[in-house]
């Protein structure tokens, strides 16, 4: 099939790229032109394993093509999906205006038929709103769908090509038709297409976010209890994890989630609530826990210095992305407990496997950054994790030890076990494991 997808970023880049990979021809277009000229010379703007070797191998195969004319993509392209950014507004909602201006531009551009899909992840109502834009402007026939994506950064290709199901909302069966024929491939499997109206569609989406979102905030808050009551949340998540129906997974105490889209999307589908007069209070209060749980993180390094100043103090902070295997920094933690440690008078010492260059982006020089994880340490007065990559599991304790200046360890995401690290001698505060062993 032929394939256009506008916006070329996280989801925009990984989509177009397995659509290729599945034989399609696909045209991705973007309005940023340094973007589509890196693409054009083969370099991928964003880090995602697999990523470039994909894009490199379907570029070769004459599958993926880059353009930044709107024009081109519409004329080469059958199905049309619109992955542009969703941000949030200053009133917390989701903020329409590059999905508005792109549905107004295709249609524009419409010469015949075309399916037009709405990828981003959108409010209730902003599919069939794409559709009066449309029309708006055009008299070419067209249809419009909703088909929400939810890859995971940092496992995105496997998520794309595996999906473990694809919802697609239609107002027309023969549209929905077409979209399971170019999902076919994906879940061969036997994982479900779930096709569905528009409205619902765009619901699930923010469902599915605003669920994941309370399972962590719940964890994070009981985790603040069992460190008054003495309990450990690790044995604590191993025991409710193991019932099926609630789960194993996304319950992993920690700093608080991040990333472009779980903040913005609960504060959205809040917002949505507000609007229609339904208050929704379990996220309302999901959001404060989150926001709570990065300040009870950083109270742990300012209670360990009780009185004293952190100025002068040199923190060195593992982890940038706001998770591992991304080099997204949007509401990464990261940023909150740097601005917290430098508004304090502290230097911050950061290493990143992949995130530095996108982290640099926002805060410059604020920040020193260590070629690994170990330059990172020489010096510093206390270790801050924050992201918990792989290779940040299972460290050369000595090494540490001997290169911090005090074996101080401030773990964000629970990465070692508390006995062991009593016993190689070092204050390590955690998360929800009691304040300190
Ligand atoms: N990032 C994720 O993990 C993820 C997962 C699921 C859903 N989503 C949703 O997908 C959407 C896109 O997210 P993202 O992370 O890929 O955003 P992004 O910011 O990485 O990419 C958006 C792209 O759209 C481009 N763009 C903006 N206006 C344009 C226009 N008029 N014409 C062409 N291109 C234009 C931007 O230049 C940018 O490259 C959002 O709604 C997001 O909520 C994101």
């Amino acid at each position: 099939m032929r394939v256009g997808v506008i916006g070329t970023g996280y989801v925009g880049l990984v989509t177009g790229a397995c659509f290729a990979e599945m034989g399609n021809d696909v045209t991705l277009m973007d309005i940023d032109e340094a973007k589509i000229q890196a693409l054009l010379q083969g370099e991928v703007p964003i880090y995602e394993p697999g990523l470039e070797q994909m894009i490199v191998r379907n570029v070769a195969e004459k599958r993926l093509h880059f353009t930044t004319d709107l024009q081109t993509a519409i004329e080469n392209s059958f199905i049309i999906f619109i992955a542009v950014g969703t941000p949030p507004d200053e009133n917390g909602c989701a903020d329409l205006s590059q999905v508005f201006a792109v549905a107004e531009d295709i249609g524009r551009a419409i010469n015949t038929y075309k399916i037009i899909v709405t990828k981003s992840t959108v409010p209730v109502g902003t599919t069939h709103k794409v559709r009066e834009i449309i029309a708006s402007v055009t008299d070419k026939p067209f249809d419009v769908a909703s088909n929400p994506e939810f890859l995971k950064e940092g496992n995105a290709i496997d998520d794309c090509i595996k999906p473990d199901r694809v919802v697609i909302g239609i107002d027309d069966v023969r549209v929905g038709e077409i979209l399971k024929e170019l999902y076919g491939p994906f879940v061969r499997t036997g994982n479900p297409i779930m096709v569905m109206d528009t409205c619902s569609s765009e619901m699930t989406k923010y469902a599915s976010n605003g669920l994941l979102a309370t399972k962590i905030s719940f964890m994070n808050e009981l985790a603040r209890l069992c460190e008054k009551v003495g309990a450990d949340i690790e044995m604590v998540r191993s025991g409710v994890g193991s019932d099926p129906r609630i789960g194993p997974q996304f319950l992993f105490a920690g700093i608080g989630y991040g990333g472009s889209c779980f903040p913005k999307d609960v504060e959205a589908l809040t917002q949505t609530g507000l609007e229609h007069g339904v208050q929704l209070r379990i996220l309302e209060s999901v959001q404060e826990a989150n926001r709570g749980q990065r300040a009870h993180f950083c109270q742990k390094i300012m209670d360990h210095y009780g009185n004293e100043t952190l100025a002068g103090r040199l923190f060195a902070l593992w982890g940038l992305s706001f998770k591992p295997r991304t080099d997204d920094i949007r509401e990464a933690p990261s940023l909150d407990v740097i601005r917290l440690l430098l508004e304090k008078g502290a230097r911050v010492r950061a290493f990143d496997p992949v995130a530095m260059g996108s982290a640099g982006r926002i805060l410059g020089d604020s920040v020193e950054y260590a070629p690994g994880n170990y330059e990172c340490l020489e010096g510093a007065d206390a270790l801050v994790i924050v992201t918990e990559w792989n290779e940040f599991r299972h460290p050369d304790f000595e090494k540490i030890r001997e290169l911090l200046k005090e074996p101080v360890i401030f773990d964000g995401r629970n990465l070692y076990r508390h006995d062991k690290m009593v016993e190689r001698g070092f204050k390590y505060y955690s998360i929800g494991r009691s304040a300190i062993c």
